[in-house]
C-alpha cells in the first residue's frame, strides 16, 4: 500500500476521482437523537460537505466505564456518512478524559503555577506528562485504530484535539520529573545547567537534579532561563505526547495519515508548532478571527504562518467559524460576505480543506452560543445559504487544489523563542508584545500591497530580497552569523528595538546592544530608553514612536545612513531609524521605536524599493486588496481579496476568472464589498497592465 505520507489525504485509497477541496466540519452526532442524523447527512450533501471530523469529545460515550465499551453508535454514524459519500477525519477521542477516569486516578489532573489542581467538568484536564493518563489514552487509541483500520469512510486520524489549548503549562510532580529528564538530556551535567541558568545569581546553585522544580509561584522573579527552558520543555512534552499517539496509529494503521489541529492564531504562544510539524503527515490549523481593526490582517498573517509551518505543502483548515464564537468577551457575528472571504483567505495561503467548528449548533452545553454550519434557526437561514454557496465556490476552485503558494520576494521572521523571551517578567518594559509587533509589520506589507512570506529563524533566507525580523530578541551566535552572511550576500534586512540582545541561554551579548547584531547594523546602544505607557516621541519624518526608544551611536559612519532622527524626548537629536549599506553587500536597517501599523509603511516603503521589491498590484488597489498567488508550476492562481466594505475596481485584467465577479465589458473587474476573485493565468505572467508607480 502507498505510505500515508505520499498519498493525497483528501481521498480514501479506493477513490480515484481527482482531488478537490475538502469541505466540512466537526460533527458531534452524540449530542443529537438518531432521527437528526439522517437530516444531517441530507443537509451535508446539500451544502457540498465532503469530510467531517467525528468523535473528538466522545471518550465517555465510547468507554462509559473502565471495562465497558460502546462502539455501535459510532459504527452506525461512520456507515451512514460513508453511504452518503462523506469522508471522515476520525478522532482518537482522547481530548477529554471521562469522569470515571479522573475519579479513579485524580493524579492525572493538571496543577497550576500557584499549586491549584484543575478539576474535571470541562475538557482537557490531563497532565501532558502523566504516565497514567498516557496508559489509558493510548489504550483507547489502539482500540479505535484496530476497530476502524479498514473502515472505508476514514481518510485521516485526528490526534486528540487542539493539544495545549487548556493544559500546556502543568506544574505537577509528574511535570517536575519530566522537566528534570528533559534538562538532563539538554545539558548533560549539572555544571552545564548551573552555567546556563546562571545560578550564581541569588544563591540558586543546584547540587542534585532532584532539587530542580518547574518555575512554580515563588517569592520573586523566577530564574529567567529556567522560565525559558520550562516553555521549551512544555512544548516538547506535548509534542512527545503527540508522538506517542502517532506511534500507535502508524503501527496499527500505516495507510491512514494522521494530523492534529494546531492553533496558529491570536495569542496562542505555548506550542512551538514549526517544531511539531515533522511529527504529523499533514498540517491542520484552527483559526478564529479576533474583532478589531487588524481582524483581517491577523487572519492572513496566521494563514501565511501556517503555510510556512506546512513547509509549502497544502494544509487543512480544520476549524474556523461560520459566524460568532462563544469565548470572546463579546462575540461578534460575521457580516455578509465574511464567511466566504475569511475561508478563501486561508485557501489563498495554501489550505486545500475548509472546515468549521461545527456542523450543527449545539442546543445545550458551553458552546451552544457558538455558530455552526446549521444554526439554531435551522437550514432556512442566511448562514446555511452562505455555507452552501461556499461549497459551490470551492467546487469551481477544484483546479487550484494541490497547487502551492508562490514564494514572495520578502519575508517576515517569526520566532517562538523571542516571543517567549520578551514576554516574561523582569524585562526593560512589560509592554512589549512580540506578536503584535510582527503583526504590525505584516499589516504594513499589506498596506503597501507587497506579498510577504512569514518564516521561522531556521528558514533559508537566501532566496529573499528583503527580510524583516522585528524584536528578534534571542539571537544565538549561529543565527547572527547567518544574518550576517545574508546581508553580505546582497540581502536586505530590517530589525527593530530589543533585537540581538541575548543568546539561547538568555545571557546578554556584552559590549553594547543590539548585541549579536551590533556590527552588522553599525550602531551601538549603551542604554535602552523604554517609554511609559502614555508617552509619545516625534521623529523628524513626521512619524510618532511609542513604547521604546534607544540611545543610538553610529559606529560605522561611512556606511550608515540615518533615515530618521528623534525630534522630541530624551533621545532628541539622536538617530531613530538607521540603515547600514556595506560595500558590495545588501543592507541592514534598524528601527528603534514602535511605529505601529500606520507609521511602519512609511519606513518600509523606501527599504523595500532599496531592495528592489515592489507591489504586483496596480497602485489604486494597494492596501485595499490582498494579493496571494498559488501555482502548480504551469498555471498560476491569483487570489484578489477585497479587504474593504466598498467595491474595488480594476480597469483591466488578463486571465480567466475562475471564481468571482464576471469581467466588465472593457475587460476590467469590480470586486464587490468583501468579495474575492480568483484569476487563472500562465505561471510567471501578471493579470495587470500597469503596476508601476
Ligand atoms: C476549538 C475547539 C473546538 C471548539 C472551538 C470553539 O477550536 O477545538 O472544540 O471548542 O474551539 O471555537
Ligand atoms: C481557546 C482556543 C479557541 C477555543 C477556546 C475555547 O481560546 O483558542 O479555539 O477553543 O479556547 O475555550
Amino acid at each position: 500500500m502507498t505510505p500515508a505520507s505520499e498519498r493525497h489525504w483528501l481521498r480514501p485509497p479506493s477513490d480515484d476521482r481527482p482531488a478537490s477541496f475538502a469541505y466540512g466540519a466537526d460533527y458531534n452526532p452524540e449530542q443529537w437523537p438518531r432521527e437528526v442524523w439522517k437530516d444531517d447527512v441530507r443537509l451535508m450533501r446539500e451544502a457540498g460537505v465532503t469530510v467531517v471530523s467525528v468523535a473528538i469529545f466522545s471518550w465517555a460515550r465510547l468507554q462509559p466505564a473502565q471495562d465497558r465499551w460502546d462502539f455501535e453508535w459510532l459504527d452506525e454514524v461512520l456507515d451512514l456518512l460513508h453511504s452518503n459519500g462523506i469522508s471522515v477525519d476520525l478522532a482518537t477521542a482522547t481530548a477529554s478524559p471521562p469522569p470515571w477516569l479522573t475519579t479513579l486516578h485524580p493524579e492525572i489532573l493538571p496543577v497550576t503555577r500557584t499549586g491549584e489542581t484543575l478539576s474535571q467538568g470541562a475538557r482537557q484536564h490531563w497532565r501532558p506528562t502523566s504516565p497514567v493518563f498516557r496508559k489509558y489514552a493510548l489504550e483507547l487509541v489502539e482500540v479505535m485504530a484496530t476497530r476502524y483500520a479498514d473502515h472505508p469512510a476514514v481518510v485521516a486520524w485526528h490526534i486528540s484535539n487542539e493539544l495545549g489549548c487548556h493544559n500546556i503549562y502543568d506544574y505537577s510532580d509528574d511535570a517536575a520529573q519530566a522537566f528534570r529528564d528533559w534538562l538532563r538530556a539538554r545539558y548533560g551535567t549539572l555544571d552545564e545547567l548551573n552555567r546556563a541558568w546562571a545560578t550564581s545569581f541569588w544563591s540558586q546553585y543546584y547540587g542534585d537534579w532532584a532539587q530542580i522544580l518547574p518555575p512554580r509561584l515563588a517569592a520573586s522573579h523566577a530564574n529567567p532561563t529556567q522560565q525559558l527552558d520550562f516553555k521549551r520543555f512544555s512544548s516538547d512534552a506535548l509534542k512527545d505526547y503527540l508522538r506517542a499517539e502517532r506511534e500507535v496509529l502508524r503501527r496499527v494503521t500505516p495507510h491512514i495519515p494522521a494530523t492534529t489541529n494546531f492553533m496558529v492564531m491570536g495569542e496562542t504562544m505555548g506550542m512551538n508548532y514549526p517544531d511539531w510539524a515533522e511529527e504529523i503527515d499533514f498540517v491542520s490549523n484552527d483559526h478564529y478571527a479576533h474583532p478589531g481593526p487588524q481582524r483581517l490582517d491577523e487572519l492572513s498573517f496566521s494563514a501565511a504562518l501556517t503555510h510556512s509551518i506546512a513547509q509549502g505543502k497544502p494544509w487543512f483548515l480544520m476549524e474556523h467559524s461560520t459566524s460568532a464564537v462563544n469565548w470572546q468577551p463579546v462575540n461578534v457575528a460575521k457580516r455578509e460576505g465574511e464567511l466566504a472571504r475569511d475561508s478563501l483567505v486561508h485557501v489563498a495561503h495554501g489550505a486545500d480543506a475548509v472546515c468549521f467548528f461545527q456542523w450543527r449548533q449545539s442546543a445545550a452545553g458551553a458552546e451552544k452560543h457558538h455558530s455552526a454550519m446549521v444554526p439554531h434557526a435551522g437550514p432556512d437561514s442566511e448562514v446555511f445559504r452562505a455555507v452552501a454557496a461556499l461549497g459551490r465556490t470551492l467546487e469551481t476552485l477544484t483546479p487550484v487544489t494541490g497547487s502551492v503558494r508562490e514564494p514572495a520576494r520578502a519575508a517576515l521572521v517569526f520566532d517562538w523563542e523571542s516571543w517567549w523571551a520578551v514576554e516574561r517578567d523582569s524585562q526593560p518594559s512589560s509592554l512589549v508584545r512580540y506578536r503584535q509587533e510582527a503583526l504590525d509589520w505584516y499589516s504594513a506589507f499589506l498596506a503597501l500591497g507587497v506579498r510577504v512570506d512569514v518564516v521561522t529563524t531556521t528558514a533559508d533566507l537566501t532566496g529573499y530580497d528583503f527580510v524583516a525580523a522585528p524584536v528578534l530578541n534571542v539571537v544565538p551566535l549561529e543565527l547572527a552569523a547567518r544574518l550576517d552572511a545574508y546581508v553580505r550576500g546582497g540581502g536586505h534586512l530590517a530589525t527593530t528595538y530589543y533585537s540581538g540582545v541575548v543568546d539561547e541561554n538568555d545571557h546578554v551579548h556584552l559590549g553594547g546592544y543590539p548585541g549579536a547584531l551590533r556590527d552588522l547594523l553599525g550602531i551601538r546602544i549603551e542604554e535602552f530608553g523604554p517609554l511609559l505607557e502614555d508617552v509619545e516621541v516625534r521623529l523628524d519624518n513626521g512619524l510618532t514612536g511609542t513604547l521604546w526608544t534607544d540611545r543610538i551611536d553610529v559606529t560605522a559612519p561611512d556606511e550608515v545612513t540615518v533615515l530618521a532622527r528623534y525630534e522630541t524626548g530624551d533621545q532628541a537629536g539622536r538617530p531613530a531609524v538607521t540603515r547600514r549599506a556595506p560595500q558590495g553587500g545588501g543592507s541592514a536597517a534598524y528601527v528603534s521605536t514602535r511605529l505601529g501599523r500606520h507609521g511602519l509603511p512609511e519606513v518600509l516603503r523606501p527599504l523595500l524599493s532599496g531592495a528592489g521589491v515592489h507591489s504586483e498590484l496596480p497602485a489604486e488597489a494597494r492596501g485595499l486588496v490582498e494579493l496571494t498567488v498559488r501555482t502548480d508550476g504551469s498555471q498560476a492562481y491569483w487570489f484578489l481579496v477585497n479587504r474593504t466594505d466598498e467595491p474595488v475596481a480594476f480597469d483591466a485584467v488578463a486571465g480567466e476568472v475562475l471564481s468571482g465577479p464576471a469581467p466588465t465589458d472593457g475587460g476590467g473587474l469590480v470586486l464587490p464589498s468583501r468579495g474575492v476573485a480568483v484569476l487563472r493565468l500562465a505561471s510567471g505572467g501578471t493579470p495587470f497592465r500597469d503596476t508601476s508607480a
